[in-house]
């Protein structure tokens, strides 16, 4: 039994005393102690090594005293495991070096075995586990099958993503073919997870809201609602799709036990277009922790009430940022756990 159950509380959508609050990407480079071991270690090798994923994991449990622990890792190891080169490049980013823009590139794409290509990330999800202690429950992730083609096709961040996009709309077929193979091995990635030990599993769609809402449909959503079905037996699934405030509707019918929403929406928008009864996860403007402390927390009892207590998951609307004061990230998680509604 996991200690501090406020978060599989809040995905059943059980009643509970004050809100469950983390932070996407709370296992990052505004954490001085994560700065000292990016030092030593380039990033794959933090993510390959078990006892090094291990010790960030758990560094903003203590530091910050975040809810639920997320497994330091990374979305790109997934394409990595499927034959497709993925480097980290500073001041880059994610650099792939053979970008999939042909059929026959999307054939040489593999659906691989889970074990064997990513067992160091169910060796971590062990190892953390046992950390953890069953302080707080640990989450599993995934990028969507989209936001993962985005890095396929385009070969590195972007800020509209257009390579990806022209390669969908003039090969749709080679661009489905490869949809259907990063869907597949992220349905038995997160699988093995589950079985490994996460409590529950978060898809981050980052870039869905590059897509138009019909084109969501086809290239983002259909897929990620694949996953749902396949995972939602056996764990909790958290659907997060940045700027896809337009898909609300239809995300609520998935079988998803919750959805992260971004701060483009407001509370009451994404209560309303939910129908009010799935759990909502979100959705605080990660610049807003650039103000100060006693702001923050204002806000963030502000954001509470708007969302309401019940059947919601305080977090940021997307990642924490490198440059937060360590101070302003408590500040924001000391708000939620004073909560008193
Ligand atoms: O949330 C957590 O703390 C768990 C760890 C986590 C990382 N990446 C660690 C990381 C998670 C959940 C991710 C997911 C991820 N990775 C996403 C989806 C979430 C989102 O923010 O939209 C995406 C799009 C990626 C791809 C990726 N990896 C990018 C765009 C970058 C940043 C590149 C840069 O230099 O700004 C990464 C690298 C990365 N992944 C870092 C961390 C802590 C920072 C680089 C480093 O530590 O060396």
């Amino acid at each position: 039994m996991i200690k501090n159950d406020l978060f599989l509380r809040a995905l059943k959508g059980e009643t509970v005393e004050r809100p469950p609050v983390w932070m996407m990407r709370q296992a990052g480079r505004y954490l001085p102690d994560f700065m000292k071991l990016k030092e030593k270690y380039d990033f794959f090798t933090r993510c390959r090594t078990p006892e090094l994923a291990t010790e960030i994991t758990v560094m903003p449990i203590h530091q910050v005293g975040t809810d639920a622990a997320i497994l330091f890792s990374d979305i790109l190891v997934v394409p990595q495991a499927m034959n497709i080169e993925v480097q980290m490049k500073d001041g880059i980013g994610p650099w792939l070096p053979n970008p999939v823009r042909t059929q026959t590139a999307v054939d040489q794409v593999i659906v691989p075995n889970i074990e064997e290509t990513l067992g160091y990330v169910l060796d971590a999800v062990k190892m953390t586990k046992e950390a953890l202690n069953d302080e707080v429950p640990l989450i599993g992730f995934a990028g969507s099958p989209w936001t993962i083609l985005c890095y396929a096709v385009q070969g590195q961040g972007s800020k509209n993503f257009d390579k990806a996009k022209e390669f969908c709309f003039t090969n749709p077929v080679a661009a489905h073919t490869l949809l259907q193979k990063i869907t597949d091995t992220t349905i038995a990635y997160l699988k093995a997870k589950v079985a490994a030990g996460v409590d529950a599993v978060q898809v981050f769609d980052s870039w869905g809201g590059m897509l138009s809402p019909v084109d969501y449909q086809e290239f983002s959503w259909k897929y990620i609602q694949q996953i749902i079905d396949a995972l939602k037996d056996e764990t909790p699934v958290i659907a997060f799709g940045k700027g896809c405030w337009f898909a609300l509707q239809e995300m609520a019918k998935s079988g998803a036990s919750a959805l992260g929403v971004d701060w483009t929406c407001s509370a009451r928008n994404a209560r309303y277009l939910t129908g009010g009864n799935i759990t909502l996860q979100g959705n605080f403007d990660p610049s807003r922790l650039l103000s100060p402390p006693a702001e923050i927390k204002k806000m963030v009892t502000q954001m509470i009430n708007e969302f309401g207590k019940d059947r919601y998951i305080a977090n940021l609307g997307h990642g924490i940022l490198p440059n937060i004061p360590v101070d302003n990230a408590k500040a924001f998680v000391e708000a939620v756990k004073e909560y008193r509604g």
